[in-house]
C-alpha cells in the first residue's frame, strides 16, 4: 500500500498531511527516511519522528437484546430465522459472540475481533454472565444450595453460581443466576438437575454491561469505553 494511505489508515493524519510530513522527511521506513509515492507492506518498520506507526485493526463490535425464536448461528441449516437477520443490512462481517439458545432471549454481543470473541467464551477466563431465570412455582432452600455449589452435567461438577430469588408469586419464581462457563443449555440444565422447569430465561448481563435501553430485538453499537471495559474483564 502506497505510504501515505498506510499512514492516514494507522490514524496519524490525513494523506495530504502525511505526504507533507514525508517530504519533510520525518518519515522513515526500515530505518530509511521514506520517499512520497513510496509502497509499503505490512513487514515494513515504519516510524515518523521515530515512532513506529502500525495500521490500526478495524473492528466492529454490537450489543443486540436477542428475542426468543431465533438461533445464534450465521446461517440455519433449517431456514429459521437467525440472528443476523436482525442486523442492519451494511454491516460487515462480525459473529455472535457464544451462543444463546432458540427461546433464550437477551444480551448478545457481535464482532469481528476475533481476540475479544475468544477472550469472553474462554471457559479459561471466567467471565461472568447473569440470567433472568422464571421458573413455575416454587424452588426450595436445598435446591438453591446445590445450584450454588455446583450440580453434575455430563459428569462434571458446574462450578459455583451465584443464585438469588427476586419475586416470589403463587405460580412462579424470579431469580438471578450467574455463571462463569458456558456449557450447553447449562443454566437449563443447572434447573433441570433440581427438578425445576424454566419458562423464561433471559441473559441481562455480562460482566456489568447490561441491555439498558435496547428493546427487544434491538441492536446498538457498543461504546469504546464499553469495548476496552469487555479486553479487560
Ligand atoms: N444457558 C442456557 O440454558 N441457555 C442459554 O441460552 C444460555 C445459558
Amino acid at each position: 500500500m502506497r505510504i501515505n494511505k498506510f499512514l492516514a489508515d494507522s490514524g496519524v493524519d490525513s494523506r495530504r498531511a502525511c505526504d507533507k510530513l514525508i517530504s519533510d522527511g520525518r518519515v522513515k521506513v526500515n530505518g530509511k527516511i521514506a520517499s512520497l509515492g513510496e509502497e509499503v507492506d505490512l513487514d515494513d518498520v515504519v516510524t515518523v519522528d521515530g515512532s513506529v506507526v502500525s495500521l490500526k485493526k478495524k473492528f466492529e463490535y454490537y450489543i443486540m437484546n436477542k428475542p426468543k425464536g431465533y438461533v445464534t448461528t450465521v446461517k440455519d441449516d433449517k431456514g429459521r430465522k437467525t440472528v443476523m437477520d436482525l442486523l442492519p443490512s451494511n454491516i460487515g462481517r462480525i459473529y455472535p459472540v457464544g451462543r444463546l439458545d432458540y427461546d433464550t432471549e437477551g444480551l448478545l454481543i457481535f464482532t469481528s475481533d476475533g481476540e475479544l470473541a475468544n477472550r469472553l467464551t474462554h471457559p479459561r477466563n471466567e467471565i461472568p454472565k447473569t440470567y433472568l431465570v422464571r421458573i413455575v412455582g416454587k424452588i426450595s432452600e436445598n435446591a438453591l444450595a446445590k445450584l450454588r455449589n455446583g450440580v453434575i452435567l455430563d459428569g462434571v461438577k458446574t462450578k459455583k453460581a451465584t443464585v438469588k430469588v427476586v419475586n416470589e408469586t403463587q405460580n412462579f419464581t424470579k431469580l438471578h443466576v450467574t455463571i462463569t462457563e458456558g456449557k450447553n443449555r447449562q443454566v437449563r440444565r443447572m434447573f433441570e438437575s433440581v427438578n425445576s422447569e424454566i419458562d423464561f430465561l433471559k441473559r441481562i448481563k455480562v460482566g456489568d454491561l447490561t441491555l439498558r435501553g435496547l428493546d427487544r430485538g434491538e441492536v446498538r453499537k457498543l461504546t469504546k469505553e464499553e469495548v476496552y471495559y469487555l479486553q479487560n474483564l
